[in-house]
């Protein structure tokens, strides 16, 4: 298969809504990264979505749909999920929330769970998609399974080329970190940190949220995830010989994902630098230490995936 790459336009958007209806798949940015789109309630469809990632059959995906009213036909809110969905939607969140019993969702997107995880997405690529072909979008990031997600379009290319018919172009993403992933309930829990920090989740709920999925709620939530082909170092103050360094605030490195020490530029550039750093000559890779405050906690959440041993 040749994999085409269009800027983002109205002829562009026809032709991934053109892919899209026939049952295929086409990566498209969200604010978050890119992500691989086919139509959820066509599980022919959904099913090549897993075999384009080579992602394992039992990782759920999430749907995306243009706003409440359509989530709200998918899926069970009650009062926190409403609170939550007013106040963040469009944006970076992601619920995961009992799936209806008349909705129609293949089954392949929730690998069988009777819960799904929904969004409303606020780029303008992904929503015009949604639009365009009036369906719910299924739509992992647009990587193979388990390597570095894609914040840019020639990520995508690297990772699928002549595994999906379309990318759209639209520049780089602005969050730069997948959606935060939140299952309201008695706590509620945070089953991925992202651009929504806890603290705002806090807030607007008005009580503590619980730490995070076991693993088996959000099988996603792999240890080894978000994986560069080379080893790589934690905390890292300076570089060694053999490292190439990506520097935070103070410590400068071959690349630094802020000077300014900024978690919100970090955040945008950490999966570039990462791709960078995997693409250079030295054999191994060093990061420098990022705060944990605010979205420092999602990006030493991907550090930890990345750096996690693997075989
Ligand atoms: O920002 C994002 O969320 C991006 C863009 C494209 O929207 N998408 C994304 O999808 O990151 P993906 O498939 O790479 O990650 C989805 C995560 C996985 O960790 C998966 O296990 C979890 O969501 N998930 C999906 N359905 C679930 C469910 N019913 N219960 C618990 N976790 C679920
Ligand atoms: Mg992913």
């Amino acid at each position: 298969m040749v994999t085409r790459t269009l800027r983002y336009g109205e002829q562009a958007l026809g032709e991934a809504a053109r892919i899209i209806a026939a049952g295929g798949c086409v990566a498209v940015p969200t604010e978050t990264v890119y992500g691989l789109a086919a139509d959820a309630t066509d599980s022919h469809a959904v099913a090549g979505i897993y075999a384009a990632k080579g992602r394992p059959a039992f990782n759920p995906l999430i749907v995306h749909v243009p706003d409440l009213a359509a989530a709200r036909t998918i899926a069970e809110f009650d009062s926190d999920a409403l609170t939550l969905a007013e106040a963040l939607w469009p944006g970076p969140l992601t619920l995961v929330l009992p799936l209806r019993r008349d909705a129609r969702i293949a089954a392949l997107v929730t690998a069988g769970l009777s819960t799904i995880a929904i969004r409303v997405p606020a780029h303008r690529a992904m929503r015009g998609l949604l639009k365009a072909t009036g369906k719910p979008l299924a739509a992992p990031s647009a990587n193979a399974s388990g390597s570095i997600s894609p914040t840019r379009a020639d990520h995508v290319a690297r990772s699928l080329d002549g595994r999906i018919p379309l990318i759209l172009d639209d520049g780089a993403t602005q969050a730069g970190l997948e959606s935060t992933i939140v299952a309201p309930g008695d706590p509620p829990r945070l089953l991925r940190p992202g651009p929504i920090a806890t603290d705002r989740l806090t807030m607007l709920l008005g009580r503590e949220i619980g730490a995070g999925g076991d693993g088996i709620e959000a099988p996603g939530q792999l240890a080894s995830h978000y994986a560069p082909g080379k080893p790589l170092r934690l905390s890292a103050s300076e570089r060694r010989p053999d490292e190439w360094l990506i520097g935070f605030g103070t410590v400068r490195g071959d690349d630094t994902l802020s000077a300014g020490g900024d978690l919100i530029e970090a955040a945008a550039r950490l999966f570039g630098a990462l791709h960078q750093a995997d693409d250079a000559q030295p054999e191994k890779i060093a990061v420098a230490p990022v705060p944990e405050s605010g979205i420092g906690a999602a990006i030493n959440d991907r550090l930890r995936r990345a750096a996690a041993p693997r075989d």
